[in-house]
C-alpha cells in the first residue's frame, strides 16, 4: 500500500528482474510491465507492477532509507530466539529446512503435537525461520468482496446456495473498477485481490472488462479469487492483466473435500495446476479446525500446498456460521492456528504465509501474533462499507464495520511497531 518502497532494477533476463532495495536484492518477474536497467520499480508478490519516475522514487528513498535500517534492526531483535529451548522436532526441522531437506508428515505431525507449555517456543522458532529466509519483507493486499452469490453450496461457507436468510449483493462492473482505482490510487495498494461466490453474473466478457478497466487506471497486482472458472476464462483473464490466482484446496483429505463441496476434489487440483502453468501467481492453502479434521488431515495439508508450490500460503480457521449444516460445530483455538502457521513455515521456510481475515476474528490481537509465527503477509478489506458485512462468508467479522482508511494507518502502525518493510514479497 502506501507502505511501499521503490526498488532498482540492477538486472533483467528475460522475464526475470533483479531488484536492489538499500543493499538488498530480490528478484520479480516482468509480465506486462518491461523496465530498463537502472529504472526504479514497485514489485507486489513477485511481480512488478509499476514503473516510478526516477525524481519520484529518490524523493520517496531518502525518506525510506534510515526508516528501513531501523525496521530491519527492529526484526532482528524480536526475532532472537534461545536455541536451548528447542524441543527435538523444532531442532530436527530447523536442521533439515537450513539443508533445504524437506520434512516428512509424521516430522509435520510431531510439530502438530507440540504441547502448549512448548507453544511459545515453536512460534518463536517459526518467527526467526522466516526472518532468516526473508528478512522483514512484508506485503500488504487489498481484498474487494465484488458479490456474495455462489452456485455452490459448500457445508462450511455462509454464503452457500441454500442460505436464504443473507442478503445478496453484485457490484457492478464500474463500481468494481472504480473502488480498485480508489484502493489503488488513493490508499496505495499494489497488491489487489478481487473475490466473489461463484457467480455466473460475471461471465468472461464482464470478468475481462473488469480486469482491464483496473489495468487501465491502476498500477497494481491483479489477483482473482472466483473459484472453479474454465482454464479458457482464467487463461483470457491472464491475458487480460490478472497475473495472480487465490484459489484454496480447502482440504487435503479427499473424502472430507466431497462431503462438504458439490465439486471433485480432483478438478480442485487440477485447476490448481492449469493456473500455474498458465503463469499466474498461486495463493492456495486449507481451512484449519473443520469437524473431524485430524493432525495427519493437517500435516497432509501442509505437505499438499509444499507439492503444489504456491507463490502464497493461505491457511485460515473454520468459522462456524448459523446458517450452515455446520453450525454447531466448534472454531479452532488461535493457539491452534498459530501452531499450523509455524508448522507451514518451519517445513516450507521460503514460503510467503498470509495473514487471512478470518484468523483476525479469533482474537484482537491476531494478526500481531501470526506475524510473530512465521506468517509474512497481511490482507485488508478494501470493499465498500455498504456491501463488506454482507460478505459473510463466516460470521464475526472484525472488520465488517471498520473503515479502510483506518485500517491502513492502523496496519502501517502495527508494521512499523514489529520492524516489517513494504519490499516485494506478497
Ligand atoms: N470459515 C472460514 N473460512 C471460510 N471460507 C468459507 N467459509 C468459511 C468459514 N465458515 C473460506 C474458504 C474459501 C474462502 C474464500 O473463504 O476457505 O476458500
Amino acid at each position: 500500500m502506501c507502505y511501499a518502497i521503490p526498488g532498482k532494477i540492477l538486472k533483467i533476463e528475460g522475464k526475470l528482474a533483479t531488484i536492489d532495495y538499500f543493499g538488498e536484492n530480490r528478484t520479480a518477474a516482468a509480465l506486462d510491465i518491461i523496465p530498463k536497467h537502472g529504472e526504479y520499480v514497485y514489485a507486489q508478490g513477485g511481480v512488478i507492477v509499476k514503473i516510478v519516475p526516477e525524481k519520484q522514487a529518490l524523493e520517496s528513498l531518502k525518506e525510506w532509507e534510515n526508516v528501513f535500517q531501523e525496521l530491519k534492526k527492529i526484526d532482528e531483535q524480536t526475532a532472537k530466539t534461545d536455541e536451548t529451548k528447542f524441543t527435538r522436532e523444532i531442532r530436527q526441522a530447523i536442521h533439515k529446512a537450513n539443508n533445504s531437506i524437506p520434512l516428512s508428515e509424521q516430522e509435520i505431525i510431531g510439530l502438530l503435537k507440540t504441547e502448549d507449555s512448548k507453544l511459545e517456543t515453536l512460534l518463536k522458532a517459526a518467527n526467526a525461520a522466516r526472518q532468516k529466509q526473508q528478512g522483514n519483507a512484508c506485503c500488504v493486499h487489498a481484498i474487494i468482496e465484488f458479490s456474495n452469490n455462489c452456485k455452490n453450496n459448500c457445508a462450511y461457507c455462509g454464503i452457500r446456495r441454500e442460505n436464504t436468510q443473507i442478503k445478496r449483493y453484485r457490484m457492478s462492473v464500474e463500481e468494481i473498477i472504480a473502488r480498485a482505482d480508489y484502493a489503488v490510487n488513493k490508499l496505495g495498494f499494489k497488491a489487489l485481490a478481487l473475490q466473489s461466490g461463484e457467480d455466473e453474473y460475471y461471465d468472461e466478457e464482464k470478468l475481462v472488462e473488469i480486469v482491464k478497466g483496473i489495468k487501465a487506471k491502476c498500477g497494481a497486482l491483479i489477483m482473482l479469487s472466483i473459484g472453479e472458472a474454465s482454464i479458457e476464462t482464467y487463461e483470457k483473464l491472464f491475458q487480460a492483466g490478472a497475473h495472480a490466482a487465490l484459489l484454496r484446496f480447502e482440504t487435503s483429505n479427499k473424502k472430507m473435500y466431497e462431503q462438504m463441496h458439490c465439486t471433485s476434489f480432483e478438478n480442485r487440483i487440477k485447476c490448481l495446476k492449469e493456473l500455474k502453468r498458465i503463469g499466474f501467481l498461486v495463493a492456495t492453502g486449507a481451512l484449519i479446525g473443520l469437524p473431524g479434521q485430524t493432525n495427519e488431515d493437517i500435516a497432509r495439508d501442509i505437505a499438499l500446498a509444499r507439492e503444489l508450490e504456491p507463490d502464497v500460503h493461505s491457511f485460515g480457521p473454520f468459522i462456524p456460521h448459523g446458517q450452515t449444516p455446520l453450525a454447531s460445530e466448534r472454531k479452532p483455538s488461535l493457539q491452534q492456528a498459530l501452531k499450523i502457521i509455524a508448522a507451514i513455515r518451519l517445513s516450507t521456510p521460503n514460503a510467503k504465509i498470509l495473514v487471512t481475515t478470518a484468523l483476525e476474528t479469533l482474537a484482537s490481537n491476531a494478526r500481531e501474533k501470526a506475524l510473530a509465527s512465521g506468517a509474512s503477509s497481511l490482507m485488508l478489506d478494501a470493499t465498500p462499507e455498504k456491501y463488506k458485512q454482507l460478505y459473510e462468508l463466516y460470521p464475526g467479522k472484525t472488520t465488517a464495520h471498520a473503515k479502510i482508511e483506518e485500517e491502513v494507518i492502523k496496519t502501517i502502525k502495527l508494521l512499523k511497531t514489529i520492524g516489517r518493510a513494504p519490499t516485494d514479497l506478497g
